[in-house]
């Protein structure tokens, strides 16, 4: 297998055309109900189920949170709190982690840390004020590759309070790696994919359909929440040039909105865009171009027009989440080196182990996360941590209960910092959850060979 090469830029035109040969599916997320409107009450049931990538095609016998369903959308309102019931039909434990947005630690869905695994036929109660609005997503925090891999995701969206557009979508992205039968292939964690760039799938999705159609309306604004929910693939969500659209926030928070040219986005990682329809009927197709361009989902337009004519003002900018801004003149400088993987020798100390990569020259597994935390942090105070990838591997870093700033000329928010092979990347935060807290990988093979670890906040 050839290596895979990241394009430094969204190519979009080199897209293939649109293919007519299989019948398109409706790409909305099916977004939740509480259980009863009183009790405002979420429901997850991690469970196997059958699922058609696309119409026409054999099922996929899937792992999904909702039965016949994938990728539910919880959503709520900002400030409210969220209450979610998860009872496990599965054969083995798992646990709801919710990437990127602040929760209490004993929430946050790590079994060996934070709660214990919820076992097959147990249930476990998550409830927590959401106090950051944005896109966020959530997934198990064990056996991540098998369970991310089988299609355990959803999307969590928190609302504030108001903002002008006519629709709201979640675009989940994600990829499938299946048979000529499209039974997803067993094999999730090969020496070759965790030392290298993870395992990728090689049936791309959005929402778990294959190039779905959006329909929208003329002059109608949307707002597209991108997730990236894939195990290793990174993506770079794409449009025609002609077509005008601003991105508002990047991981949740709020950014100035600016014309969109194409984000990348590795595991983990969201971005929401503002899209005009325009007043015509159309079809547009959206790409990925962040390695061979490929068409991912399209929209088209038809129907009675939402107003009389397009709305020309740029989208406003969202209110800023309630984070504690880092003090950088009296942060105290921390370090973490990324080692390891194919093409170093640093990999072949780890070759019998199975364990490939180094956070600070060490290997932490399970059982040492809780009691041998890589750094610890005083509560309240300021942080600015270098990241240096010494390795020929792209490495989105993750860091759990926080919600850090990426140092560069307009600093940002984020969760999850993606720093690439040989650079380094500054972020700054305030240590201000108390706690155990994971940091890690989120190319999820990586994570489990070596990239993770624990720091603790007291
Ligand atoms: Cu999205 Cu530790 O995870
Ligand atoms: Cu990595």
């Amino acid at each position: 297998m050839r290596r895979r090469q990241l394009l430094s830029y969204g190519a979009i035109s080199l897209l293939t055309p649109w293919p007519n040969l299989l019948r398109a599916s409706e790409g909305a997320s099916p977004w939740l109900a509480p259980a009863t409107s009183q009790s405002g009450q979420f429901k997850l049931a991690p469970q196997a189920s059958q699922w058609q990538l696309a119409p026409e095609l054999p099922s996929t016998d899937i792992w999904t949170y909702a039965e016949n369903s994938f990728s539910p959308v919880i959503s709520v309102q900002q400030g409210d709190t969220l209450d979610v019931q998860v009872t496990n039909k599965l054969m083995e434990s798992t646990s709801v982690h919710w990437h990127g947005i602040r929760v209490p630690n004993n929430m946050d869905g790590v079994p060996g840390i934070s709660q214990p695994p919820i076992a097959p036929g147990e249930s476990f109660n998550y409830q927590f004020k959401v106090d950051d609005a944005g896109t966020y997503w959530f997934h198990p925090h064990i056996n991540s590759t098998e369970q991310l891999g089988r299609g355990l995701v959803g999307a969590l969206v928190v609302q504030e309070s108001s903002y002008p557009v006519d629709r709201d979508e979640v675009i989940l992205l994600n990829d499938w790696l299946v048979d000529e039968e499209l039974n997803i292939i067993d094999q999730f964690s090969s020496p070759r994919d965790m030392s290298h760039d993870g395992r990728f799938g090689n049936v791309i999705t959005v929402n778990g359909k294959y190039r779905p159609t959006f329909h929208l309306r003329p002059n109608e604004r949307v707002r597209f929440r991108f997730i990236n929910g894939a195990t290793a693939r990174i993506f770079r969500p794409s449009l025609p040039q002609q077509v005008k659209a601003y991105i508002i926030a990047i991981d949740g928070h709020p950014i100035e909105p600016k014309p969109y040219t194409g984000q990348l986005l590795a595991p983990g990682m969201r971005c929401d865009i503002v899209v005009d329809a325009g007043s015509t009927a159309s079809e547009t197709v959206m790409g990925d171009t962040a390695y061979e361009p490929t068409g991912i989902c399209r929209w088209l337009v038809s129907g009675q027009a939402v107003r009389s004519a397009p709305l020309t003002n740029p989208p406003p900018r969202l209110s800023d989440n309630p984070i504690a801004k880092p003090d950088l003149n009296r942060a105290i400088d921390l370090e973490l080196r990324l080692d390891g993987g194919a093409m170093t020798m640093a990999m072949m100390k780890g070759m019998q182990s199975g364990q490939y990569w180094y956070l600070n020259d060490q290997q932490i597994d399970q059982d040492t996360l809780l009691n041998k935390p890589l750094m610890s942090l005083q509560l309240h105070q300021s942080y600015r941590m270098k990241i240096v990838n010494n390795t020929r591997f792209a490495h989105p870093m993750h860091l759990h209960g926080h919600t850090f700033q990426i140092l560069q000329d307009i600093p940002y928010w984020t969760d999850t910092a993606l720093v690439m092979p040989g650079q380094t990347t500054e972020i700054a935060f305030v240590a201000d959850n108390p706690g155990i807290w994971m940091l890690h990988c989120h190319v999820v093979g990586h994570q489990a060979s070596g990239m993770m670890a624990s720091i603790e906040v007291v």
